[in-house]
């Protein structure tokens, strides 16, 4: 697919598309963007449904968006092939594995990650490999969970594991109004020394589980038959260490971009709690479909990913892509066809499979999955770097613009949550609209307004409950007077809390946005809200966060 991209663009050069040219002070402001025309040029031909249909999409950070020719690439694959369940030896059932191995080699590629080091998995979704961590973690009385502010609730969710096991869940607090967290806050909470056995028998009271709770049969040893070659899909036999790696003290989870503020938290924490005897979840899906991640440079040891979020399809694939070594920590709380070697009824009694299966439960979605090797080829044939060069000029533009936005009295119209510049942050800008007396705007009635006209973007609290928090300045005090009280639904806890809305807006731009999409979206908003008191009345009421 890569060979035909320029093909698939038109001539060299033309644009093609009848968008409007580049506005005033844009280009001089951000010259990178003179070049990536090559996304112009795609946009009018691969994702030409776009304006074909009236859309500003800029709900990058929620769902990439697919080319036409991944679509092509998928109908032509199964109509030229016959695919069944992968785990018969069939000739239906090896075509589907060697796609499969394929596709699991092109992701260990896409992110240099070297295959005897490095092992990718497949889940249904980031999710999926945030729970697939979560459960199997060895977590105890005596090790910790380390959390940042801003995780996505796919990943605060693997505290609810670590509590069940009796383990101290920490967050970590944001240092900066630019929702950022400061290395000397990491290294403090990751230098706390493990709890005592008293504290660790105090907690476990508390969580109301038994101290040897998880280690009884829950944990059944794992391993393989002694000199069994357990074998799945060709992988080099002990592809996986057999015996328990040396425990650690803890785990850290954090994203390497914020999917609220777009923050992008220093990839050197990796390292740093390396140092500290510490594994590393790194929540990779808002962070990779727009920067580079080198597993060769960095060296995370579990990193989830939604590859829906990067390539737009195929949907229902996600990856936990983890260091072998630190698999071998793992102890899964159950198996599944597929992810068992052997297993007796009568003996009550299996043995897991030995390679990446082990963590990959019933049948893989045979069908998608060759389709991402098709959507990595088509991402890499732009360029990773490319698509970042762009986001970032459209992001810059997108933030002095909103920046800039002005009510007749002088008042600004948005609030901007997160950093003000493009360093050390992504495309994804979170904020809300404020009236001319300076009251926040209903996120609800942005909604209605935005998707009346055919803007797409993200409104309410994005499942990152702790970077809202911290956009609003709630504290402890505020959610214990609200739980406290007689909130039932949403918004009773929002009054409760006092905050002015639910969340904020999020406008994320993406391989195919372009800087006509900005403009369009932020005429709208000066058109709709400029001077204006907008109520509430006949706004349905939140259903959730
Ligand atoms: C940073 C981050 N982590 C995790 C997730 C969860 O992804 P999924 O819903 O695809 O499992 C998201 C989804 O938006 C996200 O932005």
């Amino acid at each position: 697919m890569t060979r035909t991209l320029e093909k698939r663009s038109g001539l060299p050069g033309s644009n093609g598309n009848g968008r409007r040219p580049e506005p005033t002070g844009f280009l001089s402001a951000y010259p990178g963007y003179r070049g990536t025309a090559l996304l112009d040029r795609l946009r009018a031909t691969e994702y030409c449904y776009l304006d074909a249909g009236g859309h500003v999409y800029l709900d990058y950070t929620g769902a990439g968006l697919p080319a036409r020719a991944q679509l092509a690439a998928h109908a032509e694959r199964l109509r030229g092939g016959c695919f069944g369940n992968p785990h018969s030896e069939n000739p239906a059932s090896a075509a589907s594995t060697e796609l499969i191995e394929r596709t699991r080699l092109a992701v260990l590629a896409h992110f240099n990650a070297p295959p005897e080091e490095y092992a990718a998995i497949f889940t249904p979704n980031a999710t999926g490999a945030c729970r697939l961590v979560g459960e199997a973690y060895p977590f105890g009385p005596r090790t910790r969970l380390v959390l940042t502010y801003d995780n996505h609730n796919s990943v605060n969710g693997i505290r609810e594991f670590a509590a069940s096991r009796g383990a101290i869940t920490q967050y970590v607090p944001f240092s900066s109004p630019e929702l950022r967290i400061d290395d000397d806050a990491i290294r403090q909470a990751l230098a706390r020394p493990a709890p005592g056995p008293l504290g660790a028998a105090w907690r476990v009271a508390r969580s109301g589980m038994a101290p040897w709770a998880g280690r009884g049969s829950r944990a059944r040893p794992q391993r393989p038959l002694a000199g069994e070659g357990v074998r799945n899909a060709d992988r080099p036999l002990a592809a996986l260490p057999a015996a328990a790696a040396p425990r650690r003290r803890g785990l850290l989870a954090y994203p390497a971009q914020s999917n609220f503020s777009g923050v992008q938290h220093p990839l050197r924490w990796i390292q740093t709690a390396h140092e500290h005897g510490y594994d590393v979840l790194l929540d990779a899906a808002a962070y990779v479909p727009s920067n580079r991640l080198d597993l060769s440079v960095v060296k995370p040891d579990f990193v989830p990913v939604s590859w829906y979020k990067v390539s737009g399809y195929p949907t229902g694939v996600g990856c936990l892509v983890a260091r072998r070594e630190a698999l071998g920590r793992l102890r899964r709380p159950w198996f599944a066809g597929g992810s068992v070697y052997i297993a007796s009824v009568q003996a009550g009694w299996h043995v897991p499979a030995a390679d990446e299966a082990r963590f990959e439960d019933g049948t893989v979605s045979f069908g998608q999955i060759p389709d991402l090797e098709s959507g990595l080829s088509w991402v890499n044939g732009i360029g990773i770097d490319l698509i970042h060069r762009r986001v970032m000029c459209l992001t810059g533009w997108l933030i002095d613009l909103l920046a800039a936005l002005r009510h007749g009295n002088g008042q600004p119209m948005a609030r901007i949550y997160g950093p003000a510049s493009t360093r050390d942050r992504g495309g994804t800008v979170a904020f809300n609209l404020l009236d001319p007396g300076g009251c926040v705007v209903d996120e609800r009635a942005v909604a209605r307004d935005t998707a009346a006209a055919g803007i797409s973007i993200r409104t309410g609290c994005f499942c990152n409950p702790g970077a809202v928090e911290g956009a609003f300045g709630l504290t402890k005090a505020d959610w214990r007077r609200a739980l406290r009280g007689p909130a039932r639904t949403m918004d009773q806890y929002i009054g409760l809390l006092g905050l002015p809305s639910a969340g904020a807006l999020r406008a994320s731009v993406g391989l195919a946005s372009d800087v006509d999409d900005v403009e369009r979206f932020l005429a709208f908003l000066e058109m709709t809200y400029r001077d204006r008191v907008i109520g509430t009345g006949g706004l349905a009421p939140r259903r959730g966060c």
